[in-house]
């Protein structure tokens, strides 16, 4: 991995715990999360992004919101704003999770114009991609991958590199506990980089990091490090566990 990437590991709560198990996890995770000079995030439910954003002050642990609305503010229901993330200290945000996009109907150009409000706010979007098992299966992945990339990253402006991330991660692997091989990993990885070279040019394509997230767990992510373009990890299932999670960063600053 070039020097100019700073590895990362993204924990996504996703609909887990209340502001009571936010606030024991939080706490968990600033005495265990060793300080390694790799970048760590912790992704809470939004009711839960005040507490966790408290117990987490003070430590190198940052913020981000699972999700977040385009529009400044007014009658949407439900929503929530890059102002209100910002307002809790969240510098990251995920977009485009699978679970998003096929629970809630997400688009593309849904996608598209979160990153694009987000980084107009200054919070950096991980911007997730990746195939089902039908995709898969008829070999169709780094295709489908590469035109989600295409149309995610449409008229975006990306001035500091370090401020956008992707992440890949192949449905089938998500909360399966079948994990896609560090190579499977890599070939899609290094197609994302390649079409981010094409897209931005060299130099912005070397600085985005692209994770890998599907069933990643303490005992697998030094394997997925290994590859050339893998630049750390977006952690379901294993980031609810202050001790995995913590074994993790771990693992990606040896
Ligand atoms: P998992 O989830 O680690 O539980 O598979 C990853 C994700 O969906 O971000």
């Amino acid at each position: 991995m070039p020097s100019n990437r700073v590895r990362l590991i993204a924990g996504n709560w996703k609909m887990n715990n209340d502001v009571p198990a936010a606030k024991e996890l939080a706490e968990g995770l600033v005495e265990k999360v060793p300080v390694n000079g790799v970048e760590v995030v912790v992704c809470p439910p939004t009711i839960d992004l005040a507490c966790t954003s408290h117990k987490l002050e003070g430590s190198s642990i940052k913020l981000g919101g699972q999700n977040v609305y385009w529009e400044e503010k007014g009658a949407y229901t439900g929503e929530t704003s890059c102002a209100m993330l910002k307002s809790v200290n969240a510098e990251y945000c995920i977009i485009g999770h699978s679970e998003r996009r096929d629970y809630f109907h997400e688009t593309d150009e849904d996608i598209n114009k979160k990153a694009k409000a987000l980084m107009a706010a200054g919070i950096v979007p991980i911007s997730c991609c990746g195939e089902s098992l039908e995709v898969r299966e008829a070999g169709k992945h780094v295709e489908f991958v590469v035109d989600q990339i295409k149309k995610d990253t449409e008229g975006l402006e990306i001035s500091d590199p370090s401020k956008y991330v992707i992440a890949y991660e192949p449905i089938w692997a998500i909360g399966t506990g079948k994990t896609a091989t560090a190579d499977d990993a890599q070939e899609v990885c290094g197609a994302i980089r390649a079409t981010l070279v094409e897209i931005f040019g060299e130099e912005t394509a070397a600085g985005i990091r692209v994770l890998y997230g599907g069933s990643a767990k303490p005992e697998n992510i030094a394997g997925f490090l290994e590859k050339e373009d893998v630049d750390g990890a977006l952690v379901g299932g294993a980031s609810l566990v202050a001790e995995s999670f913590a074994a993790m960063v771990e693992k990606a600053g040896e």
